[in-house]
């Protein structure tokens, strides 16, 4: 299990940043936030690319945002390792393919609303799939328990068809419910991890 961390709701970004970069996270984790799709705003175009420079770690960034052009063309410099989008935005289907023919792996979220089936037909198509644990717009949420249900259903479709996305879950992880998400490639973690870097350690071990 892989764990990347989010380090939205920190009040020093790069001090957080360097501190994630001598850890054994394997992503940091970018959670963008544009006002329109979630209420919150959370890295202009200028702070993702200032941000981005000082990450040591492999970089997964997730828009969450209703358009996605301008931070998709920001990020062309920067090695980045996913870019996710939300199924729930305008034309996300689109994006999926730009995000492809810029050459990056792209992610598609799936709301805590949003099911297993609306994306069906792009799980061919794409490279990850973030299941948010929580409504998405902020950190230190409760994880909500019946969006396990959907891990399990995109592990047994992945096996069935032949798919080759990774399975991330973002969203209200911590000890007590690191049970519900141990199919998941992927942990996204803000405030379990930032509030004890050694809870990474935790993450990890939980799969062994
Ligand atoms: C929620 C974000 C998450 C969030 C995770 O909108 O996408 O990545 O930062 O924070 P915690 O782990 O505190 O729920
Ligand atoms: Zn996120």
């Amino acid at each position: 299990m892989e764990v990347s961390v989010s380090f939205l709701g920190s009040n020093d970004y790069p001090k957080t940043i360097n501190l994630l970069n001598d850890s054994t996270c394997d992503y940091i984790h970018y959670d963008v936030m544009d006002g329109k799709f979630v209420n919150n705003k959370n890295l202009s175009v200028s702070e993702l690319k200032k941000t981005c420079g000082l990450s040591n770690k492999k970089i997964d960034v997730h828009l969450m945002v209703s358009d996605p052009d301008k931070y998709i063309e920001a990020l062309l410099l920067y090695n980045i390792s996913y870019i996710t989008i939300h199924s729930e935005i305008d034309n996300y289907k689109d994006y999926i393919d730009k995000i492809k023919s810029y050459g990056f792996r792209v992610g598609l979220a799936i709301s805590p609303e949003t099911s297993v089936n609306y994306i069906k037909d792009d799980l061919s198509n794409v490279d990850m799939v973030l299941v948010m644990g929580v409504n998405p717009g902020a950190s230190g949420q409760k994880f909500i328990p019946e969006v396990a249900e959907k891990i399990k259903e995109l592990v047994n479709l992945r096996k069935e068809k032949g798919y080759r996305y990774k399975i991330s879950v973002d969203g209200g992880i911590n000890e007590e419910v690191l049970h519900y998400v141990s199919d998941a490639d992927i942990i996204v973690s803000a405030s379990f991890v930032l509030n004890n870097l050694e809870n990474i350690e935790l993450i990890k071990q939980f799969k062994e």
